[in-house]
């Protein structure tokens, strides 16, 4: 008989070696490498069976029809939009997100809609007891929806129940890092175990049309522990973020093959569970103070859907050699390339000012449309101008100066309209096309940062009204 080999494995992305190191040769992660037992077989513990003789793969053209996809909604809005209208049947679903955000409480309302309709749902929880899922269900008014639960952590008994009775509609898997597959002898939350019985329940996901959604834990850095390895193998990657402090709860896509990714959800957690937010503009709005210098309202868009959020900026003269420089919710790179351009091309001194951004409400921009509204609310801090209260900024700014245009510029002036906006600062339109203005609106085209600086720096107090505040 083979002697079980050893092998390492960087418990950060799944690199295998032969031997110890004290840093990761594919990853560059210092102190990953764990000690894993061998497994005797392929891949998610099978052993390797002899192949006697395989009949070739069918092979067929691209063309051809193929039915519409057919989806389980849920009823639960939100839920559904991110997974791209509804949850498909054989497809399997990672949900990422820190200890106590909500996870647990999404999935148990989700499964309870879905059960609700009629189809068979079971879930299992590996991290708490029957009796605290109990209260959880009783809490959010759920005790009465047929969902099977178990407290199971063992890959076959999950296994062997789900292949009893009905096929189950719908599974959840609380969490994959619980999971143990008897076949590895590592322990549950290695990148073995993670790997083995997240390709098992996705095996029985496609060979039984049930869609199964893994729980999984995000470690400090950002991953879902260990595995990135899952989310290669999943067919929908989904992250539930929030502020601490902050109500609301956001379910982001970052992967899913069978809808946009980058599609957000947004939820409220209260007393009673997780409330959809069917207008997130409308709340990332609302704690918007009267205008004040500093604060420019961004047209942005999430996935499909536009979502307006206030951007507000402070500049204070900074007693320090090296000003500071804080962001929360958008990159910090890109905060030190506006400022490096507002400087150099316009001619607006900051380099002996502390600077702070903030995108109000806790939601994490990603889209460099944000440059223009940003660059707004820096020289409106600046030179103590207010902007317009009715206004919406969103445009890219180059290194050159020159503000360049983004899409979906109509989607944006629609939601802006629709939230009551009059007026929107943007790029001129490539080719000189005319974008559909919505009515009552007055669009003011930019082409460059020089421009905006010189008209919001035109509306700036008198210099006997406040201190002043030089612009060059
Ligand atoms: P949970 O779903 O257990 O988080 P996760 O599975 O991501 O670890 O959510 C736990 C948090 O949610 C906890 O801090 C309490 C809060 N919560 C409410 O505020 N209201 C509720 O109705 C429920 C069920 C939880
Ligand atoms: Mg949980």
């Amino acid at each position: 008989m083979a002697r079980p080999s050893k092998k390492f494995v960087c418990q950060s992305c799944g690199a295998v070696s032969t031997r110890w190191a004290g840093k990761c040769d594919s990853c560059g992660a210092w102190n990953s490498l764990a000690e894993e037992a061998g497994e005797t077989g392929g891949i998610g513990g099978r052993p390797n069976l002899k192949i006697v003789k395989t009949a070739p793969a069918g092979l067929v053209s691209l063309q051809g029809s193929s039915a519409e996809i057919p989806r389980i909604r849920s009823g639960i809005g939100e839920f559904d939009l991110v997974c791209g209208g509804g949850l498909v049947p054989g497809s399997a679903l990672l949900i990422g997100g820190d200890p106590g955000i909500g996870k647990s409480t999404l999935l148990l309302q989700a499964a309870a809609a879905i059960a609700k309709k009629g189809g068979r749902v079971v879930y299992f929880s590996g991290e708490e007891a029957v009796a605290q899922v109990r209260l959880r269900a009783a809490r959010l008014g759920l005790a009465g929806a047929p969902v099977e639960l178990g407290a199971e952590t063992d890959m076959a008994a999950i296994l062997a129940a789900l292949s009893e009775g009905e096929t189950p509609q719908f599974v959840i898997i609380d969490s994959i890092q619980t999971l143990w597959d008897g076949a590895l002898d590592s322990a549950p939350g290695t990148v073995s175990q993670v790997r083995a019985t997240a390709q098992g329940l996705i095996r029985f996901a496609k060979s039984r049309g049930t869609a199964v959604a893994l729980i999984g834990h995000v470690t400090k850095d950002g991953q879902i522990a260990g595995p990135r390895v899952v989310e290669h193998m999943v067919d929908t990657v989904m992250y539930f973020e929030g502020e601490r402090g902050h109500q609301y709860r956001i379910l982001r896509t970052v992967k899913n093959r069978f809808g946009p990714a980058d599609e957000i959800g947004v939820f409220e957690m209260g007393d009673g569970g997780l409330a959809e937010v069917k207008n997130p503009s409308q709340l990332f709005l609302s704690t918007r103070s009267e205008s004040q210098p500093g604060s420019a309202v961004y047209a942005g868009m999430e996935g499909t859907r536009p979502v307006l959020m206030e951007i507000q900026a402070l500049v204070a003269p900074s007693p320090l050699g090296t000003p500071r420089r804080a962001v929360v919710g958008w990159d910090g790179a890109r905060l030190a390339m506006v400022l490096a351009v507002l400087e150099a091309r316009c001619g607006v001194r900051m380099s002996g000012h502390d600077v702070y951004l903030n995108v109000a409400g806790g939601l994490r921009i990603n889209e460099p449309a944000a440059d223009l509204a940003v660059a707004a609310a820096l020289v409106s801090s600046l030179t103590g101008a207010e902007l317009p209260k009715d206004e919406v900024w969103f445009g890219e700014i180059s290194l050159s100066g020159a503000v360049r245009p983004v899409g979906h510029a109509a989607a944006r002036l629609r939601e802006a309209r629709k939230l009551g906006f009059e007026r929107a600062t943007l790029a001129a339109q490539p080719d000189g096309k005319a974008l559909p203005v919505p009515e009552r609106m007055r669009l003011d085209t930019c082409h460059s940062l020089a421009d905006l600086t010189a008209r919001i720096a035109a509306n700036a107090p008198r210099v006997n009204d406040r201190d002043p505040e030089p612009l060059s």
